[in-house]
């Protein structure tokens, strides 16, 4: 029974596919409309600089960062907000357009690997 439970074990761990660690939320907009996005951090990380940047995560271009925190910062369309008591930023795009359609990322920036979410926006054209 415990060798059953030590392969089972190494099955889970062998699983291919996305690190469990890492997270990954599905937002649709509209053109011409805007988009609430709200990603979770650590806590531990509360005085680290958030950031949303667009594209692969390897090559991820920074749309908007701050390490000011209960305080709105624009950039554009774009606009973060860090709610330290929820532990979450919400990061909102005005304005959409198809071409917003992509893969962008909310990252938290520290020494060594940045934690993030991956955030995967799809903007329809509403009829
Ligand atoms: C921050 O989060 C808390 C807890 O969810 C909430 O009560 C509060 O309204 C939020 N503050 C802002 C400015 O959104």
């Amino acid at each position: 029974e415990r060798r059953m439970k030590i392969i089972w074990t190494f099955t889970l761990l062998m699983i291919p596919g996305k690190n469990l660690n890492s997270h990954s939320i599905s937002v649709r907009g509209y053109s011409g409309g805007g988009v609430i996005i709200t990603c979770r951090y650590d806590r531990e990380y509360t005085d680290n600089a958030k950031y949303f940047c667009r594209g692969e995560w390897s090559t991820c271009s920074e749309l908007i960062k701050t390490d000011k925190k209960s305080k709105w910062v624009d950039s554009g369309r774009f606009s973060l907000y860090v709610n330290t008591t929820a532990a979450v930023f919400t990061v909102t795009i005005r304005d959409l357009s198809k071409q917003d359609s992509d893969t962008y990322y909310c990252g938290v920036e520290k020494l060594g690997p940045d934690p993030h979410t991956e955030v995967n926006l799809n903007v329809v054209t509403g009829e």
